[in-house]
């Protein structure tokens, strides 16, 4: 059997590197795979969280899990503080991971920056808890964005070190899954960083809910470069690069006939015309989540829907992992 689980925090909007580098990949997986798709709340208060935001952004992220195709029919919608038993496994599993693979996330290093003395333990144990949401399910195929690659490799070793342990091949190792054109969506103010909820600034990110108005303008801003044509080169023009990636992952169209469509034209017909593709693509997804999130109780019950797909799934497993300890399951 093949199970898919992925997640994503629920930490204000959901952008266009969210879209084309998990979720957009997740739609078509419900008709081969049985599929859980996870809210990660628990991840979300590794950094400081007000609590009126928090249930809002849970709740919007199931709207834009919703909107962008996932079908509460066949998958599990649901947060991930509702089902115990990932929190629990995150303990066991913290009891087998080496300090060393954690000191290498590179994830950590970046959040924590020079203030590491001052983080938290949770921002620390973060992959182990991903980790623990994977392997609680034996989920097989594990879709993410570029950046979750190493968590991904960290998940695998974990998985491991338990089978070591306990002699047996109980968790299968999970595969990372990325996918498109778009596996890691770069800020539109500047190509080295990756677009991200956390970044200060707006202008940086499209997210899924903006105006047409606003994505036009968003992209016109966008960082561009003086040469003249425009040309794919991810090194001395990473911008560009981005922007082309965006177009190809919407639209379908290989790179090559883009950058030959506007080699002449450079960037200001290319931003127009990408905007619009843009703004087209999102706008049943934008008109979907506000009009899912005007109804909470219809989100609370695909949630609660959810909760109990993923606790049936949890708890069994849960048994079989404590039996495996050693623990008495009386
Ligand atoms: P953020 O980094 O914006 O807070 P999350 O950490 O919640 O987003 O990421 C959720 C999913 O979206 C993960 O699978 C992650 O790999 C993917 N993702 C996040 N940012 C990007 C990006 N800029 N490009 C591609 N995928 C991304
Ligand atoms: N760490 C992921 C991110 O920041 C989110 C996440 C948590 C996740 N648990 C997961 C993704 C399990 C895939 C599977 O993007």
């Amino acid at each position: 059997m093949t199970r898919v689980l992925s997640g994503v925090q629920p930490t204000g909007n959901l952008h266009l590197g969210n879209y084309l580098g998990a979720i957009k990949n997740w739609v078509a997986m419900q008709e081969i795979h049985d599929c859980l798709y996870c809210i990660v709340d628990l991840h979300a208060i590794t950094v400081p969280q007000n609590p009126g935001h928090l249930r809002n952004a849970t709740r919007e992220t199931a709207a834009a899990y919703i909107a962008c195709g996932i079908d509460p029919k066949k998958s599990a919608i649901f947060h991930q503080s509702a089902v115990a038993e990932h929190s629990e496994l995150a303990w066991i599993l913290s009891t087998m991971t080496p300090l060393g693979w954690l000191n290498r996330m590179t994830q950590f290093k970046e959040k924590a920056g020079k203030h590491k003395d001052n983080s938290c333990l949770g921002l620390y144990s973060y992959p182990v808890l991903m980790a623990a949401d994977i392997l609680i399910y034996k989920a097989t195929h594990v879709p993410v964005g570029e950046d979750q690659k190493q968590h991904l490799e960290l998940a695998r070793d974990i998985a491991g070190a338990f089978n070591r342990q306990y002699n047996q091949e109980y968790f299968p190792l999970p595969e990372p899954l990325i996918l498109g054109d778009a596996t890691r969506v770069m800020s539109l103010r500047d190509g080295t960083k990756k677009m991200s909820k956390s970044e200060e600034s707006d202008n940086s990110r499209i997210n899924l809910t903006d105006s047409p108005e606003l994505i036009a303008k968003k992209i016109r801003k966008a960082k561009s470069d003086a040469e003249m044509g425009l040309s794919y080169d991810e090194k001395n023009r990473p911008e560009a690069a981005n922007l082309i990636n965006i177009y190809s992952a919407i639209t379908g169209e290989k790179k090559k006939s883009i950058t030959a469509k506007y080699a002449e034209s450079g960037f200001a017909p290319f931003k127009r015309d990408l905007a619009e593709i843009v703004s087209e693509h999102l706008a049943p997804i934008s008109s979907e989540i506000n009009k899912l999130q005007a109804d909470p109780a219809y989100l609370d019950s695909i949630l609660k829907d959810g909760v109990e797909k993923a606790r049936a799934i949890a708890s069994a497993n849960i048994k079989e992992i404590k039996d495996i300890i050693g623990f008495l399951t009386a």
